[in-house]
């Protein structure tokens, strides 16, 4: 079951984002830069989950001493290592890895994010991550999970209805029955997640989980995408 995902981002050398601009890419960054606050500096290390083809992970170099990029995709890597080649980057290093299993590759870290990456992980996964980036995360560091899918409006994106353009109750209704039926056929074929886009996380639950390892969590809305949110978690006082 965990192959799933794995197969699916093998061969794929881009992350999938609303869009493919420059643009877009630069001002998630800064979105994401908003909530890493001061602890974006030339002196701290950043490492980042499931980075993908580096889309973001470039427009945070000049952020950050040194910064790395984990994935388990091959073909995201290669397609990561061109794109930081290009942009003339020295302190990006890629390397495969797994979100559960990274903490041996690398020494520390002061902020850890990942950016639409644990939609791909169940919560026991999830747990799994938090517990790996805790074995290498300074004890005043900061871990930032960007763009969760929140299961209380994810549906209302996935119908349309969040959508810039009207539609019709009858439409609603069809579209929303038609998910229905994709959910059962996705679990009747034991397909992970509720729909390709992954896993959608509850708040109360990631709460729970970081409660659990003595950590204390914030929460707020993604700035560009309206069924996604953040989580600020760090070590509790
Ligand atoms: C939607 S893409 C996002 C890429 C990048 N973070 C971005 O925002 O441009 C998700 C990435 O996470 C990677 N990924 C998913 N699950 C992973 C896991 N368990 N361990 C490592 N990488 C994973 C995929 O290979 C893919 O590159």
């Amino acid at each position: 079951m965990s192959d799933y995902w794995r197969n699916k981002f093998e061969g794929r050398t881009e992350g999938g984002h609303r869009y493919r601009s420059e643009q877009w890419f630069k001002k998630s960054v800064q979105e994401h830069l908003f909530h890493i606050g001061e602890q974006a500096n030339r002196q701290n290390v950043l490492v980042d989950i499931g980075c993908g083809a580096a889309e973001l992970t470039v427009y945070y170099a000049p952020f950050f001493k040194k910064i790395y990029g984990f994935d388990f995709s091959s073909s995201m890597l290669q397609a990561a290592q061109k794109r930081v080649d290009s942009f003339n980057i020295d302190n990006i290093e890629l390397i495969q890895g797994d979100a559960c299993d990274f903490a041996e590759k690398i020494k520390t870290a002061d902020i850890i994010i990942s950016t639409q990456v644990v939609q791909f992980l169940s919560y026991e996964q999830l747990g799994r991550h938090l517990d790996e980036s805790l074995k290498i995360l300074n004890p005043k560091g900061s871990i930032f999970i960007f763009w969760i899918i929140d299961p209380k409006t994810e549906w209302l994106w996935d119908i349309g209805y969040l959508s810039d353009n009207k539609i019709g109750l009858p439409q609603l209704i069809l579209r929303l029955l038609f998910r229905q039926k994709q959910i059962i056929s996705r679990k009747l074929q034991r397909k992970p997640g509720t729909t390709e886009l992954g896993y959608s996380h509850a708040k109360e639950k990631i709460k729970a989980i970081c409660s659990s390892k003595n950590l204390e969590v914030e929460f707020s809305n993604a700035l560009y995408l309206e069924y996604r949110y953040n989580a600020s978690i760090k070590r509790k006082a």
